[in-house]
């Protein structure tokens, strides 16, 4: 099986400090180009589709225009998901380059997600909004969902996402080491309510999982190895994912003869089968293992809603920017002049099987 995509972390520093994620503690370098052009080659000779380029922050990384020209150089759809805090500042290198961008958002209360983020963040946010609109691109905003702020998803909605045609991403909120929380049930139904309505993005197959234990080490349904390929930023092959991290292979400009070498062969077939795996709902790398995994409740509970975002993102949104979209009023800024988009390098195809959370 071809790996869909990769998990590039460009660094693993962060200009913020969320309750929720530890990955800003690690002190980390940020990754060299010369590497990544590398990594990127064998990346494609591997078959992976997707690089999806993250952090820590991956806006932190000065380079980050130049990796996602290079990705895109070699027919890669290129994701990222920033937490917009210098999205602002480089919105105009980043046009046109990144296919599916994500801005964070955990509160519409300005003061409760600088909570979460461990910083002042709101405003940053709300300008990368604005920002992206004017551009012309179609920013999702992924909403990672606690017990605390699910009574918040529907202002999102109301005020941010349905407004200015932006897709509200539902990511169920997911424990590993000691962080995060299992999500209460009355959590789980109310995020399936508000998936209801259009614009909304959530693989109900997330809270499938959730509802019967996450995975299971004797009949696992994570594919976390065989789907994708996690590179950190000290150029080290991750396995058998980011979260567990249990053996991390220098890559030392070998990532195709690793990627076919004893010790992936071993990680693939241990795949969702160790202790730590039990439980483990982590839902970047349980959307590429739904999706590859036909014939399972997992492969066709997920099926419509990732058409449903297809069918949003490439013509719904597409079809409004050339109509001419309109900027609807958002919290406490004035509203940016909007300029139509022109065509992103995603195909319908590329997308349907898109992992759309990471
Ligand atoms: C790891 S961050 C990297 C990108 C960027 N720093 C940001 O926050 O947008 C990617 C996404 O993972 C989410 N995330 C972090 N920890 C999580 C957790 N325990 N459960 C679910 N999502 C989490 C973040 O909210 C963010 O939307
Ligand atoms: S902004 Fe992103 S990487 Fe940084 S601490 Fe928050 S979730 Fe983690
Ligand atoms: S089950 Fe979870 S911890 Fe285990 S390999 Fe898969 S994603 Fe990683």
């Amino acid at each position: 099986m071809k790996p869909v995509l990769c998990n590039y972390y460009v660094t693993y520093r962060c200009n913020a400090a969320c309750g929720f994620c530890d990955i800003w503690q690690q002190p980390s370098p940020l990754i060299d180009l010369g590497d990544a052009a590398r990594n990127l080659d064998d990346l494609r000779r591997l078959g992976v589709r997707i690089i999806d380029f993250t952090g820590g922050e991956p806006l932190l990384h000065p380079q980050i225009g130049d990796l996602l020209a290079m990705a895109k150089a070699r027919g890669f759809l290129t994701t990222l998901t920033s937490n917009g805090l210098l999205y602002p500042k480089r919105a105009e290198s980043l046009r046109g380059l990144v296919d599916l961008l994500h801005f964070s958002i955990d509160s519409p209360v300005p003061h409760e997600h600088d909570a979460s983020r461990g910083v002042k963040c709101f405003g940053k946010l709300m300008e990368s909004v604005e920002v992206a609109l004017a551009l012309g691109e179609r920013p999702d905003l992924l909403f990672t969902v606690t017990n605390d702020n699910v009574h918040h998803l529907e202002r999102v909605y109301e005020t941010i996402s349905r407004p200015n045609g932006l897709i509200l991403i539902l990511n169920p909120l997911f424990e590993y080491n000691t962080l995060g929380a299992g999500l209460s049930d009355e959590v789980m139904e109310r995020m399936a309510a508000l998936a209801r309505k259009p614009y909304v993005y959530l693989n109900p197959a997330f809270l499938t999982l959730r509802q019967r234990g996450g995975n299971d080490p004797d009949a696992p349904v994570c594919k976390a190895v065989s789907t994708s390929v996690v590179i950190s930023p000290f150029d080290e092959l991750v396995l058998p994912c980011y979260h567990a991290g249990m053996e991390k292979l220098p890559i030392e400009g070998r990532l195709y003869d690793l990627w076919h070498g004893e010790r992936v062969a071993w990680h693939r077939e241990m795949e969702g089968r160790h202790e730590a795996c039990r439980g483990c709902t982590i839902n970047c790398y349980f959307e590429p293992s739904f999706a590859v995994s036909p014939g399972t409740g997992y492969f066709w509970e997920s099926l419509p809603s990732k058409a449903r975002y297809t069918w949003t993102k490439f013509v719904v949104q597409r079809l409004s920017a050339r109509l001419g979209p309109k900027a609807a009023d958002l919290p406490d800024f004035e509203q940016p002049e909007p300029v139509p988009s022109g065509d992103g390098a995603a195909t319908a195809s590329d997308l349907i099987e898109l992992p759309v959370l990471r």
